[in-house]
Parts: structure tokens; C-alpha cells; sequence
């Protein structure tokens, strides 16, 4: 984005509706400005998932059409965080969260800034019993878009013995997140 001249602003309803197509299955997401300070997204549903990100900047949450939710791995347990429709979220670096988006439709925009050269991402797969990491992929994030799509076809292209816990035996499905979460409702009831 040039620094020095300013850009007209965008109707945000008009841009909803021109980027309708990409914001379901199978893209979900896009981002509104490239080249910004602010990476600004829009995620829609239907979207579930097993991996977890570990995101070193703040990341900001506006529900705006629809409900969702957020795994959360915190404090050495599993907790759920209700993003209801018209709720607005700010998350604290590093939170280990997995965004779930069950309802076809919604929509969520996402605010974070770009990550400095140094200061890394990473996505995480964990045990749904015992929440162990089973596998983790660092990476200097450029683009949310992008960048991460590779990672998670990488973690799916694992054997199950790569996928099994080295502390309680359970072979974590991939990514077949229908029984990743219900392990997690059994185990932790969530
Ligand atoms: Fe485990």
C-alpha cells in the first residue's frame, strides 16, 4: 500500500457481495488490502478443522453474520470460546486457538498485523485426549492466505504412526476433524 497518497475507502457491503464466491467452500477466506500494515480478512463458513495456530501479534475478531467458535489450548487444558453473532474478539499472542466456523454462511472479519522478520508462526496438531503436541510446523507468516494451506497438506500427508502421541498411544485422525472433536466432546466434553 503506497505510504503516501491515500486509497478511496470501500463499502463493505458491496465488497461482501463481489467476494460472496470466495468467502465458502473450498476458499473461505480473503484478505481485502494487500501489501498493508493491518492484514484484514474475511472468513466465511462452513469450516472445521484439527489444526491449532500459534500466532505471535493480537489477533482481532468481529463475528458479524453467523456464529463461531474457538478451540482454545490454555493453562494445560482444552477450553471453547463462543464467538456469537455480533460479537467482537481480541486475542492475546500466542493463545493456541483452532477456529471453528460450523455454520454455512457466516462471517468473521479477522484484523492482525504482519509478522517482523524473526518473529514466527506455528501451526500445531494435538491430541485430542491428553492434548500433546503431535506435530508442529514453525514459519515466517507473509500471507494468511497463502502461506498456511501448504503446511496443513503437509501435517495430512503424515502415516499414523507420525500421528500417534508419544505419551498416551492415540493416533490423531488428520484430517478427518469429525473425529478429532469428537474425541475432544468424549474426553473433555466439550
Ligand atoms: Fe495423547
Amino acid at each position: 500500500m503506497d505510504k503516501h497518497h491515500y486509497s478511496p475507502p470501500l463499502n463493505f457491503h458491496r465488497w461482501l457481495e463481489e467476494h460472496a464466491h470466495l468467502l465458502e467452500p473450498p476458499v473461505g477466506n480473503r484478505q481485502i488490502w494487500a501489501d498493508s500494515d493491518y492484514m484484514v480478512t474475511v472468513v466465511g463458513g462452513p469450516n472445521q478443522r484439527t489444526d491449532f495456530h500459534d500466532d505471535p501479534v493480537e489477533e482481532f475478531f468481529y463475528q458479524f453474520k453467523g456464529n463461531a467458535y474457538l478451540n482454545i489450548w490454555d493453562r494445560g487444558r482444552y477450553e471453547r470460546v463462543e464467538l456469537r453473532e455480533g460479537d467482537i474478539y481480541l486475542m492475546a499472542p500466542h493463545v493456541i486457538h483452532s477456529p471453528q466456523r460450523p455454520e454455512p454462511g457466516s462471517l468473521c472479519l479477522v484484523i492482525e498485523k504482519t509478522r517482523p522478520e524473526g518473529l514466527h508462526d506455528a501451526l500445531q496438531w494435538s491430541c485430542a485426549r491428553c492434548g500433546n503436541v503431535i506435530k508442529r510446523y514453525e514459519m515466517q507468516l507473509e500471507s494468511i492466505v497463502a502461506d498456511l494451506p501448504p503446511v496443513y497438506e503437509r501435517f495430512y500427508a503424515t502415516s499414523e504412526e507420525e500421528r500417534r502421541c508419544s505419551e498416551c498411544g492415540e493416533i490423531h485422525p488428520g484430517r478427518d476433524w469429525e473425529t478429532w472433536h469428537r474425541m475432544l466432546h468424549e474426553v473433555h466434553g466439550q
